[in-house]
């Protein structure tokens, strides 16, 4: 919101001033700034932000899985059996903790015999989901688990409830799983695995209220509890390391639907026997303003800008609203509440294919993704995994490719500027954020967290939302003595200012620094920007 001094309305004589002020402000967008107060203390800890809200999703859809992932071996694009080797280098810098696959929608229609063996005797199949197009199944279980191992990041499968068999899954998972010399284990091995792979987590069936199946809660329930009981970690030493976590479908949106898919899920785990179990609850929820996308991911306006990023906090009070609901049937919060689908949707890219969902990415998007990271980060309690959607080429991706080229999305570096928040322990702080209005859209001008690292180092995540005028934070720390911050800003010339193969450093983040005076840091944050910094004591 613009402020005008009252002083100057009231003066004729000072007029001209205004006039002056008033064309700094519109034509020079940037230069004013505003004085907001942030207090942290360094003293108190807050809940862990689980490394899992940092998960990422990858769909057979589109170019996600085929061009983004997978080239295969006799490509003329370097890759390490198959896997491009510049996308696994990128993603290492993310520390990924774990990826999503095989779907999505697509996951309640896979079968996955189809998609193991020599490459040559594969199924050829369709994917009805994703534009009807031919699904090779050349990228299957072991090149998927090829891929997390490369990446060094862990595996949640989605299995299949809507179509499938609690059998096929069960196969499935002693294919993955077990270590002892079942005829399972022995195709696995003659598929070049001898060693069980690890399974962290499980996706008890995807959307089971629409495209996984259009089931009634109870109906579900039912399957949940069949598909929980049979669908094991076949690996005794796994599980005494880290039981695989087993996740439920949960609500995919607001009203009354989800919250009764919600309560229904959550009062049968109240009362679950030692036969079934779950440990996380699904919630999807992507940022679209109205159904079907319309919003353009490419030459938009500060208007659109503005009426995305409202329409993105509205995850908090769905967080809040499902953790509520959560709270009162597990009060100990043993189940996470695991957000496996979330962010920007916007209308295809005019030329793409509409059923391979491809999109671009933007300074917008870091900022949306950075809002999201930090309502999560304020869960964290209850939150424990998310996955964006999706990895790459899809929706808010952190990769685009189109054959030999590569691109890091905005998104990509929000997510690269906040690994040191993950499993970092939670710091207490207190600011008001202000507001900043465009049209009737009004919006919290600033956005932070806080969080100690495994080594006790202090760091800040802070957003700018506001385009027009600079933040200054006067930062007050309690419990560290600071000397100085150091990190790292992300901005651009427009707030849909996007990377290109021609120009892919448009938005890319750069060194930030401050220093502290009286023990007390002014963070000058630019308009439009996310900046990640530790405090150097
Ligand atoms: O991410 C794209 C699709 O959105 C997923 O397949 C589905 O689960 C959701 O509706």
């Amino acid at each position: 919101m613009l402020r005008v001094p009252r002083t100057f309305i009231l003066s004729l004589a000072a007029r001209p001033l205004l006039l002056i002020w008033l064309l700094t402000v519109l034509i020079a967008p940037g230069v004013i700034a505003q004085k907001i107060a942030l207090s942290v203390d360094a003293s108190k800890a807050g809940a862990k932000i689980d490394r899992n809200i940092f998960g990422q999703f990858a769909e057979h859809l589109g170019h996600g899985v085929y061009e983004g992932i997978w080239v295969g071996p006799d490509s003329t694009i370097p890759n390490t059996r198959g896997i491009r080797n510049d996308v696994v280098a990128a993603l290492k810098a993310l520390k990924v903790p774990n990826v999503r696959w095989p779907g999505g929608c697509f996951a309640d229609e896979y079968h996955w015999r189809k998609g193991i063996g020599p490459a040559d005797r594969r199924a050829i199949s369709l994917n009805p989901n994703w534009g009807g197009v031919i699904e090779p199944n050349t990228f299957g279980t072991n090149e998927f688990l090829d891929f997390i191992d490369q990446i060094g990041s862990e595996a949640y499968i989605s299995v299949n409830v809507g179509s499938g068999t609690p059998q096929e899954a069960a196969d499935w998972l002693e294919y993955m799983t077990t270590a002892q010399p079942t005829t399972l284990a022995k195709e696995r091995a003659a598929n070049g695995h001898p060693a069980p792979y690890k399974i962290a987590y499980l996706g008890i069936g995807n959307e089971s209220w629409d495209c996984g199946g259009n089931m009634t809660p109870d109906y579900y329930l039912d399957q949940l509890k069949i598909y929980s009981r049979f669908v094991r970690n076949f690996n005794p030493a796994q599980q005494d390391r880290q039981p695989m976590l087993k996740i439920a479908v949960g609500p995919g949106g607001d009203g009354p639907r989800w919250t009764e898919w919600t309560e229904a899920i959550m009062k049968a785990y109240q009362s679950h026997t030692w036969s079934w179990d779950m440990s996380g609850l699904s919630m999807h929820n992507y940022t679209v303003v109205k159904w079907p996308p319309s919003y353009t991911s490419v030459d938009f306006g500060e208007a659109e800008y503005a009426q995305i990023l409202k329409s993105t906090l509205e995850m908090e009070g769905l967080v809040s609203k499902y953790s509520a609901i959560m709270d009162k049937y597990d009060p100990q919060k043993k189940v996470a509440l695991v957000v496996d689908e979330w962010g920007g949707w916007y209308a295809p890219l005019p030329g793409s294919n509409p059923g391979f969902l491809v999109q671009q990415n933007s300074l917008r998007d870091a900022i949306l993704a950075a809002l999201n990271l930090n309502i999560f980060a304020r869960h964290a309690d209850r939150v424990r995994m998310a996955n964006i959607a999706q990895m790459i080429n899809v929706l808010q991706a952190m990769i685009i490719t189109d054959k030999e080229k590569m691109v890091l999305t905005p998104t990509y570096y929000a997510f690269r500027m906040y690994v040191p928040f993950q499993d970092a322990i939670s710091v207490p702080l207190a600011f008001d954020s202000g507001t900043y209005a465009r049209g009737e859209t009004s919006l919290p001008r600033v956005d932070a967290i806080a969080a100690k690292d495994k080594n006790g180092k202090l760091w800040l995540a802070l957003t700018n939302l506001d385009p027009n005028s600079r933040a200054e934070m006067q930062v007050s720390l309690q419990g560290v003595q600071a000397k100085s911050a150091t990190g790292e800003t992300l901005t651009a010339p427009k707030v849909d200012s996007v990377n290109t193969f021609a120009s892919p450093n448009t938005v890319a983040p750069k060194p930030f620094s401050a220093q502290a005076q009286g023990g007390k840091l002014a963070l000058n944050l630019e308009p439009k920007s996310l900046t990640v910094v530790s405090i150097e004591q």
